[in-house]
C-alpha cells in the first residue's frame, strides 16, 4: 500500500463518485439559479464573497460552527455544565447559518464536478445543522444524554462535509487566486507588449514572458491587468470595459483598471495591475 493508505484511496474514490453523479445536476443547477438571483445585487455579492475583507470569507466563518460544536460535544462528554453546552450549540447553530449564506454564493459560481460536490457538501452541513438543532431541543426538554448522541451523529456530518469542503479548495481550486499566483512578477523589468497604435479603448490580449495581460486605453493612459481573471480564471479581455472598470464576463467581477482593486465580487482578491509607459510607439509593461 501506498503512502497514502487505504482509508484515503476509499474517500477520493468516494469524492470522485460524488463529482460524476451527473443526477445531481438538474437539483444542482436549480438550486445554484435561485441563489444566484437572491445574490445578484452588487453590494450582497461582493458581502458574501468577503470582498471588503480581501479574502474570501466562507473559510473564515467556517472556524465558527465547528469549533462552537466541537467544544460543545467535548464539555459533554466530559462532563461540563449544562447551559454551557447549550449556550455553544446555540451558538454553532446562529453561525452556521451565515456561514451557509457564504458557501452557497461561492458555490453557486462553479460549474460540473465541483458544483455536484458542493451539493453533497451543502447536504451535509444541512444534516449537520439539523442534528446540533435537535441535540439542542432535545437537551432543553430534559433528554440530556439523547442530546448526546444526536450532537455525535452532527459532528460526523459536520467532519465528511468538511473533507468535501477541502477537496473543492485543495483539489478543485475553489477560491484560490487563478490568475497564476503573482505571475506578473515575471515581467519584473519593462518588456515590450504591442504597439502604441494597437492599443484601443476595447481591451487586447497579449502575452508577455507566458503571463497574459490585457491592455486597454483608458483615456490617455495604457492599462494592463492579467488577463486570468482572480476568481476562477475568466478571461478579462472579453469583459465590459466601462468607467475605468472590467467587468469579468464569467462571473461578474469588476476591477479597477488602475490597480486592479475589485468593486464587486465574487472576486475576493485584487486583479494583479502592471504598470505601463511608451517608447518609441510602443507599450511596455513591468509588474507594480
Ligand atoms: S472568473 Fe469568476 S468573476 Fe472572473
Amino acid at each position: 500500500m501506498s503512502v497514502q493508505g487505504r482509508s484515503g484511496a476509499l474517500a477520493n474514490r468516494i469524492v470522485k463518485r460524488v463529482e460524476a453523479m451527473k443526477a445531481l445536476d438538474g437539483i444542482a443547477d436549480a438550486v445554484a439559479g435561485v441563489v444566484q438571483r437572491v445574490t445578484a445585487p452588487d453590494e450582497l455579492k461582493s458581502l458574501l464573497s468577503g470582498t471588503f475583507l480581501g479574502h474570501a470569507l466562507h473559510p473564515v466563518l467556517t472556524d465558527l460552527p465547528v469549533g462552537f460544536w466541537t467544544s460543545a460535544v467535548l464539555l459533554d462528554i466530559v462532563g461540563g455544565d449544562d447551559d454551557a453546552v447549550d449556550v455553544l450549540l446555540a451558538a454553532g447553530n446562529v453561525s452556521a447559518l451565515a456561514t451557509a449564506a457564504t458557501g452557497l454564493a461561492d458555490w453557486s459560481d462553479s460549474y460540473g464536478p465541483p458544483r455536484r460536490a458542493g451539493l453533497v457538501h451543502a447536504a451535509l452541513n444541512g444534516g449537520a445543522l439539523l442534528a446540533f438543532s435537535t441535540a439542542l431541543a432535545v437537551r432543553r426538554a430534559g433528554a440530556r444524554r439523547t442530546g448526546t448522541g444526536i450532537a455525535l451523529a452532527g459532528s460526523a456530518f459536520a467532519t465528511l462535509s468538511a473533507y468535501l469542503g477541502g477537496d473543492l479548495v485543495y483539489h478543485r481550486g475553489l477560491g484560490v487566486d487563478h490568475s497564476g499566483f503573482e505571475s506578473d512578477s515575471a515581467v519584473g523589468t519593462w518588456t515590450d507588449a504591442a504597439a502604441d497604435t494597437e492599443v484601443s479603448a476595447t481591451p487586447r490580449r497579449v502575452v508577455v514572458k507566458d503571463v497574459p495581460i490585457m491592455l486597454v486605453r483608458d483615456g490617455d493612459e495604457v492599462r494592463a491587468l492579467v488577463a486570468t481573471c482572480v476568481h476562477a480564471g475568466g478571461p478579462l479581455d472579453e469583459g465590459q470595459v466601462a468607467d475605468g472598470m472590467v467587468t469579468c464576463p464569467w462571473h461578474g467581477s469588476r476591477f479597477s483598471l488602475k490597480d486592479g482593486s475589485v468593486s464587486r465580487g465574487p472576486a475576493a482578491l485584487p486583479q494583479p495591475a502592471l504598470q505601463t509607459r511608451r517608447r518609441k510607439g510602443r507599450i511596455e509593461v513591468r509588474s507594480a
